[in-house]
């Protein structure tokens, strides 16, 4: 029997919200995973297995979510520190690094995750990857300003890039307003290197390499459900 990648994406949210203790501030992360474990905090909420929760959206699309399935949003003024956080990622490597990003939320979703007592990404098999950038290009959030004077930085990192769009092909924009730029490495030899010389660059906002920053892995596939980390 196969399982669809769905159904796999439930199972591990399922696994992650098992955590949850009535009482907790929740960071709710972004994308078709994170949304698993928001749909079914709603269910819990709304049977009585869950009570008491308060969450915090990482982005304007789950705070309209969050709300549609019935759990109270707070924020980060509110409840500067997070009892946990479930998120998704698009690729996972042996060490607990992630990219994240694919749905642009990706600034947003690291301060949510520097925020949390636990970040734990829940993924279906798929996601894993021995070294990132196999699969998956790394989102770059960068100011609109300048834009284009990191392509030669980026050209010398070895990285070719595309500026994401949205519908009819307009330049996809972040809940801040900044362009994402996704940067196609390749296998990563370093992605800590990377980071660093990243994040010492003038005009990029954040990006998508999510380093320390990750408690557990919850993977999901057709032979159960694992952990990775904790
Ligand atoms: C949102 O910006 C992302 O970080 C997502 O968490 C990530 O792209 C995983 O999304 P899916 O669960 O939809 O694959």
């Amino acid at each position: 029997m196969t399982t669809s990648v769905d159904s796999l994406k439930r199972r591990a949210a399922e696994a992650a919200v098992d955590l949850i203790q009535p009482g907790m501030v929740v960071g709710l992360g972004a994308g078709s995973t994170a949304l698993k474990a928001i749909e079914c905090i709603g269910e819990r909420l709304a049977d009585g297995r869950l009570h008491g929760i308060v969450g915090v959206p990482c982005s304007a699309q789950v705070a309209a979510d969050a709300q549609r399935l019935g759990v109270h949003l707070t924020t980060l003024d509110e409840h500067p520190v997070i009892d946990l956080t479930i998120d998704g990622a698009d690729e996972v490597d042996p060490q607990l690094r992630v990219i994240k990003g694919g749905g642009g939320a990706l600034l947003r979703e690291k301060i949510v995750a520097q925020a949390s007592r636990r970040e734990i990404i829940i993924v279906d098999e798929g996601k894993l990857s021995d070294r990132l950038g196999t699969n998956w290009a790394l989102p770059v959030e960068v100011i609109p300003f300048g834009w284009r004077t990191h392509l030669d930085f980026f050209a010398e990192l070895g990285a070719t890039v595309s500026v994401r769009t949205g519908e009819r092909n307009v330049w996809f924009r972040t809940d801040s307003g900044n362009l994402i730029l996704d940067c196609n490495f390749g296998p990563m030899a370093d992605p800590d290197a990377l980071a660093a010389a990243l994040e010492g660059r003038a005009g990029i906002v954040e990006h998508g390499l999510f380093i320390g920053l990750v408690s557990a892995v919850v993977v999901a596939g057709a032979e159960g459900v694992w952990w990775l980390g904790e």
